[in-house]
């Protein structure tokens, strides 16, 4: 039995930690957090995130074999092994920002556990997704003092998307974990293994050299945001040549050496990795002294910027190049459905762009509105926040659909044509909705990629 211990209850973390408690009933596991609110939270019902099917998992974890606590310098003491799951933002001041990452979440946490660790074999796992080599700063750190501990620090990255955290975790498509080639080094990876190994097969169990794992991680996502960049640069070119961007994201997707996943047009990615780690990808480039590939990844993200702002430029330009006192319903706030995280959505950026017209928006989102609230908190105009979709509807000239939640799909349209103020519009972010079905109630339909469907012209 080993004592197990995440610091870090946020997205990661608390997913993460309630499956290897459920799969792991032997080990105690114990998530703590510097955010005391959090860890009331992750002892309420009420948990600090929405996640399909987490609640279960946690209800059937909690107070077993799996614990949240504030006492951070308490659980380092009793742990033999220790996730650190702490956010890794981009870095704002200084050398590198902008781009680089914030180590000093990392640094701080580091110290914790050199100052209070004190059992005699301690495995760091780092499982926030971190610079390649930052594994060695860690390492440094808790060696940094002499103490009667011998650590041994691996990397495990995690692959989960939001919206789809528990059946990633129960159902991963591989395990990564890297670590050192010394004896105690494989020793180490073998522990973490072990772990995983009681649900998931030995054959997806990756065991690499820590700055693979690391470089892997920050590839991963760079390679995933670079597919959905590639499909939205090709919308524009549809809309002006009649190619539909479903047809041709089929027709390329059914090539097995491109594969169908990640080709979904969009109004652009958003969350709180991607961006980040390719910013943090293309700065690790120009620091080893690769300028042409940083500037390589670095065209992702100006191309995702690129997509929103064009599909702004559409709804303003298709309104009569007039928005100001027109009222929008934007439905969807998250970046994805099934989750109530806004961080990095395009919706932030799309509605600051409304509200610089002087449009007024009304954002409705069945999980996101709470967290819509804080993000718009400081702006300044016309907004209001609706739970009921048919009531953000209401008297507004346009529908924009920014998150594909499947319950957007099922609405009366008809009810919504009629409650609209006319000619009414909808802009479909995510090609989510049937285009024609709504032309032919009357609304004048720009999807992506995609010819627009019009009764102006
Ligand atoms: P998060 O912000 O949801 O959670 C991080 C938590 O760490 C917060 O609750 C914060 O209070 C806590 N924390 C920060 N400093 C701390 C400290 N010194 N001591 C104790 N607690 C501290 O972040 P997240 O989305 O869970 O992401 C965590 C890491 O995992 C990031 O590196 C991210 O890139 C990576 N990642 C995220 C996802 C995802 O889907 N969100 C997926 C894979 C990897
Ligand atoms: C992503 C990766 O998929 C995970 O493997 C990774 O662990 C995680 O980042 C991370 O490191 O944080 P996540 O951001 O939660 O997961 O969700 P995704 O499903 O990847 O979607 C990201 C964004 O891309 C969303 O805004 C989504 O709507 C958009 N997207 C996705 C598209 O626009 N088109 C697509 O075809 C797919």
């Amino acid at each position: 039995m080993a004592n197990v211990l995440c610091i870090g209850a946020g997205y990661v973390g608390g997913p993460t930690m309630a499956v290897i408690a459920k799969y792991c009933p032997e080990h105690q596991i114990t998530i703590v957090d510097i955010n005391p609110e959090r860890i009331a939270q992750w002892n309420s019902d009420d948990l600090p995130i929405y996640e399909p099917g987490l609640l279960d998992v946690v209800q059937e974890v909690r107070g077993r074999n799996l614990f949240f606590s504030t006492d951070i310098d308490k659980k380092i003491r009793e742990a033999d092994i220790i996730f650190v799951a702490i956010n890794t933002p981009t870095k704002t001041y200084g050398e590198g920002a902008g781009r680089g990452t914030d180590l000093q979440y990392w640094e701080q946490t580091a110290r914790a556990i050199l100052a209070n660790t004190q059992k005699k074999n301690v495995i760091v796992v780092e499982k926030s997704t971190l610079p390649v080599r930052a594994s060695a700063a860690m390492d440094r750190i808790l060696h940094s003092e002499q103490t009667n501990t011998q650590f041994e620090v691996i990397s495990n990255p995690e692959f989960l998307a939001e919206g789809t955290a528990i059946k990633d975790l129960n159902d991963p498509d591989r395990v990564l974990i890297g670590g050192s080639d010394t004896e105690s080094g494989k020793k180490a990876c073998q522990t973490v293994a072990d772990l995983y190994a009681h649900w998931v097969p030995r054959e997806k169990i990756l065991l690499t050299n820590v700055w693979s794992s690391e470089l892997s991680k920050l590839f991963a996502n760079a390679m995933l945001a670079q597919r959905i960049s590639s499909i939205n640069s090709i919308t524009a070119l549809c809309e002006k040549t009649g190619a539909d961007i479903t047809e041709v994201s089929h027709a390329i997707g059914m090539d097995q050496r491109i594969g169908s996943q990640f080709l979904q047009a969009s109004i652009g990615f958003g969350g709180s990795c991607f961006r980040k780690d390719i910013l943090h990808l293309a700065y690790l480039c120009e620091h080893y002294g690769f300028p042409e590939v940083a500037e390589y990844w670095d065209s992702v993200v100006r191309m995702n910027e690129y997509q929103t702002s064009r599909f702004f430029k559409t709804i303003l330009t298709s309104q009569f190049n007039s928005l100001a006192g027109k009222k929008n319903a934007i439905f969807g706030f998250a970046f994805k459905p099934d989750t109530g995280d806004t961080r990095d959505t395009p919706a932030l950026l799309l509605c600051q762009k409304l509200l610089g017209e002087h449009a007024a928006i009304s954002i409705t989102d069945p999980k996101a509105l709470k967290n819509a609230k804080i993000d718009l908190a400081d702006m300044e105009g016309d907004i209001t926040f609706e739970p009921d979709p048919y009531k953000a509807a209401e008297g507004a000239h346009s529908l924009v659909l920014v998150t594909h939640w499947e319950e957007y799909r099922q609405l009366d349209y008809q009810r919504i044509f009629e409650s609209m103020a006319k000619p009414a519009f909808v802009y479909d972010g995510r090609n989510h909705l049937d285009h024609q079905k709504l032309f032919e109630i009357g609304f004048n339909v720009f999807p992506l990629g995609k010819l627009p469907l019009s009764h102006l012209e």
